[in-house]
């Protein structure tokens, strides 16, 4: 059908071995596939530009001038990743290389480039090509300006500006948009199994796509409700189910997502190992406060200064807590997630003419009045939300 081209249509054509390729050969047998389509290829008649290119290691270690120190953007469980800037068409990207001793492997490496190049959404990141060369394993990505949601919420840097409660909800009802397409839109439905906040990259005005399908999986057919797996994913993200039994569906997402939301909502970490007892869970600290219309106050991130409507908080964190709900069954589809959030993502909150909640100030951040709106400090790290402390990075245990 050829949807796939991943190694055969380089625009430059720069690679001619392609019959060592592993990405191509292993390709196949997702391409062979019958059940596994987009609805957006079938529509158009699988003529999609899926291509994504090849590039030898020199071509990739030439864009980060020798994957110079100060090109390094981050690094995860796959290994590192490099801003560059690629010769043959001036295009900066992301480039993420394999550590060749990291837990992450040449599995995820390939499902990582296929399932990139069969789905493509606003809010899913695009894979721009890959380096099989030898034992290199590359990745390249176009590059995502501001970086990781994760980044925002929980990286303390002093002068960081703190995400605002309408950029929150334009991100959560985006990041929602690029599962919806995972579950609804292709078939069978890709579980995605790794969201968390890292793997929300933003661009331009905060825009969010979803990144890392290492894990992804293909979802469940006819009259199967989950498919087996080893248990894998990040700690605090992982639905309980999951967890325990195996049984992955993708109601597992919509518990991610959940957990994802409360960050967002708290600017507490899924998991944060400097805080004590009930604290250290999102899920096991909030819970109880759900309950509690009065306490929400005390859930709202005090880095946002009382700065959100009182009613979208509400709102919100009722998705929320239907996502994380224990009983997979009781989670609501991602498609409704979508609905709620993208009417809250809709309803512009004005700290000019709508009140400022009352809300627990962070020393670091003294409340703001409406009058010294516009010379907004950064607030630090708000190291009252929980953010501030615990500077190690969550980042994916894939084994249990
Ligand atoms: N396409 C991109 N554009 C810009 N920055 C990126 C891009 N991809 C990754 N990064 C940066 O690199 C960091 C590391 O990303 P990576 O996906 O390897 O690890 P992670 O998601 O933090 O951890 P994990 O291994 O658990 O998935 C990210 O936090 C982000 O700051
Ligand atoms: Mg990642």
């Amino acid at each position: 059908m050829g949807w796939f081209p991943c190694s055969g249509t380089s625009k430059k054509k720069r690679k001619k071995k392609q019959s060592l390729d592993p990405v191509q050969s292993s390709s196949e047998s997702i391409r062979s596939n019958p059940l596994f389509k987009t609805k957006e290829v079938i529509k158009n008649g699988g003529s999609d530009n899926l291509a994504a290119q090849t590039f030898t290691f020199r071509e990739l270690a030439a864009a980060t001038k020798n994957f110079r120190g100060d090109c390094l953007l981050g690094e995860g469980g796959f290994g590192r990743v490099y801003k560059g800037r690629l010769e043959s068409s001036n295009q900066i990207v992301a480039i993420k290389q394999l550590d060749r001793n990291g837990l992450q492997g040449n599995r995820e490496f390939l499902v990582e480039v296929l399932m990139l190049g069969l789905l493509h959404h606003p809010n899913l990141v695009n894979l721009i090509g890959y380096c099989a060369d030898g034992d290199q394993r590359l990745l390249v990505y176009e590059y995502m300006p501001l970086g990781s949601l994760d980044d925002h919420l929980h990286d303390p840097s002093p002068g960081k500006k703190q995400l605002t409660w309408n950029t929150r909800m334009k991100i959560a009802a985006g990041a929602a948009k690029g599962l919806e397409y995972l579950h609804d839109k292709a078939s069978p439905p890709v579980i995605y199994r790794d969201l968390k906040c890292s793997n929300i990259l933003l661009g331009e005005s905060y825009h969010p796509k979803l990144s890392d399908f290492g894990l992804a999986k293909l979802g469940p057919v006819g009259d199967n409700t989950h498919v087996s797996t080893r248990v894998m994913g990040t700690y605090g993200y992982c639905a309980p189910e999951y967890a325990m039994t195996g049984q992955l569906t993708l109601k597992s997402d919509v518990y991610s997502f959940g957990v994802v939301l409360l960050e967002i909502i708290t600017g507490r970490k899924a998991i944060d190992n400097s805080k004590t007892g009930v604290e250290q869970n999102l899920v096991a600290w909030a819970r109880p406060l759900f309950k509690d219309r009065r306490k929400f106050s005390q859930i709202a991130d005090p880095g946002l200064q009382g700065q959100y409507p009182a009613r979208g908080l509400y709102q919100a964190l009722a998705v929320a807590a239907m996502c994380v709900q224990e009983q997979p069954n009781m989670r609501p589809v991602i498609a409704d997630v979508v609905t709620a959030l993208s009417y809250l993502a809709s309803q512009k909150y004005d700290p000019e003419s709508q009140p400022v909640q009352n809300s627990q100030w962070s020393p670091s951040t003294p409340p703001r009045s409406k009058r010294d709106n516009g010379k907004r400090s950064s607030g630090g790290g708000g190291s009252g939300s929980g953010s501030g402390s615990g500077s190690e990075k969550n980042h994916t245990k894939r084994y249990f």
